[in-house]
């Protein structure tokens, strides 16, 4: 594992030459002009730097390439209101980093030094990190580089972290993500069976999601509901985030399994909702009952969470089988809103932080 022996070069910072209003920004394109990097070669970490963003250059046989030897990460860094520049939880996001690169065969890195070079990218941009409600998103992955044409662990790793400027994840949802969207329902293909990698963040789950993501998009979705991989009834997540329910004004969710990705905004959402009052339970939901209820009103709100969107309202179920459901009037719901306002107010350090999640970087 590289520690924090080994010093993390910085160049100067940046300056700013591109728009950061967060309303114009939209995700995932603009990037931040510096990225972090660090590779992994003969069982020791080399040198870890932070500097200008390039392409790479990869020999066409790198072990990614072809097998999909491929893991990553996703945390922001948010502006408050007095400038300082804060990240929420991103030891959790280390500590998953760490199980995903085990479990895809590939030498974990240190907690620590994982800490510290995201820091060290975001002090060196933190010129890019947007104003409320936008953030920098940042993007930790590592992949295996070696070239061999053999179905084999790479030996030879980079672990690599870009910076992301960027404005709402789901625009229907609106720039704090406190509206709705519309959720394609996958009856014909799944994202993880038991045993495999749905409870890390291999790149592979989300290559196989793809074809789906885009027949949902065609019928005007913009997420993706995927059931567990056995009689394709019962909740597992969306394609990206994790979901809840509303019942009784309790808040529902399937129980962990290694098919579901542990997400981090999950847990913050069950610890607010806990602190709010609202009772949470934790409990295998099957889709068509789930629909039922809707029809008749029991199940007032269904929520989609996760980093890139924190929380937004789901209005409209479109199942592959033909089936529509609509949730509540289409609007996000009191408890979504509450629960997106209190998550936020504590990320953009509004609200006080009972449970020391965030960290000041800048
Ligand atoms: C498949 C999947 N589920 C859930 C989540 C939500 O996880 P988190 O809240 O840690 O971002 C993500 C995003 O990382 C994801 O890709």
């Amino acid at each position: 594992m590289p520690t924090l022996d080994i010093p993390i070069s910085i160049p100067t910072p940046s300056s700013v030459n591109v728009d950061l209003d967060p309303a114009k920004l939209g995700f995932g394109t603009t990037f931040s002009p510096n990225w972090f990097q660090c590779e992994y070669r003969n069982g020791a970490w080399g040198h870890a730097r932070v500097e200008a963003l390039q392409n790479l250059a990869m020999h066409p046989a790198a072990i990614v390439l072809h097998y999909g030897q491929s893991i990553f990460e996703g945390l922001k860094a948010y502006r408050w209101a007095d400038g300082r520049i804060a990240l929420f939880r991103p030891r959790e996001n280390a500590r998953r980093f760490a199980r995903s690169a085990v479990r895809m065969a590939m030498p974990p890195v240190d907690e620590e030094f994982f800490l510290e070079a995201v820091r060290s990218l975001v002090r060196t941009d933190a010129a890019w990190v947007p104003k409320e409600p936008g953030t920098l998103y940042l993007r930790p992955t590592m992949m295996g580089t070696e070239p061999c044409i053999g179905v084999r662990a790479s030996h030879e790793v980079l672990f690599f972290i870009l910076a992301l400027p960027c404005g709402a994840y789901f625009k229907e949802a609106g720039p704090s993500g406190a509206g709705t969207v519309t959720v394609y329902v996958a009856e014909s293909t799944t994202r993880a069976a038991h045993g495999g990698t749905g409870d890390v963040k291999a790149s592979a789950n989300y290559a196989i999601s793809l074809r789906t993501i885009e027949e949902g998009k065609k019928k005007g979705c913009s997420q993706v509901l995927f059931l567990d991989s056995g009689g394709r009834r019962q909740v597992e997540e969306l394609g990206g985030m994790n979901v809840f329910f509303v019942e009784d004004g309790a808040l529902h969710t399937p129980p962990l399994h290694d098919t579901i990705l542990p997400g981090i905004t999950r847990d913050s959402v069950i610890q607010v909702a806990r602190d709010l009052g609202i009772k949470v339970i934790d409990t295998p939901i099957n889709i068509d009952d789930a629909a039922d209820r809707m029809e008749s009103g029991h199940i007032t709100e269904m929520i989609a969470c996760g980093t890139a969107a924190v929380v937004s309202g789901i209005k409209e179920l479109v199942f592959e089988s033909g089936r529509h459901i609509h949730i509540g009037d289409g609007a996000a719901g009191p408890i979504t809103r509450q629960l997106n306002a209190e998550l936020q107010g504590i990320q953009f350090g509004r609200i006080p932080d009972r449970h020391g999640w965030t960290e000041i970087v800048a």
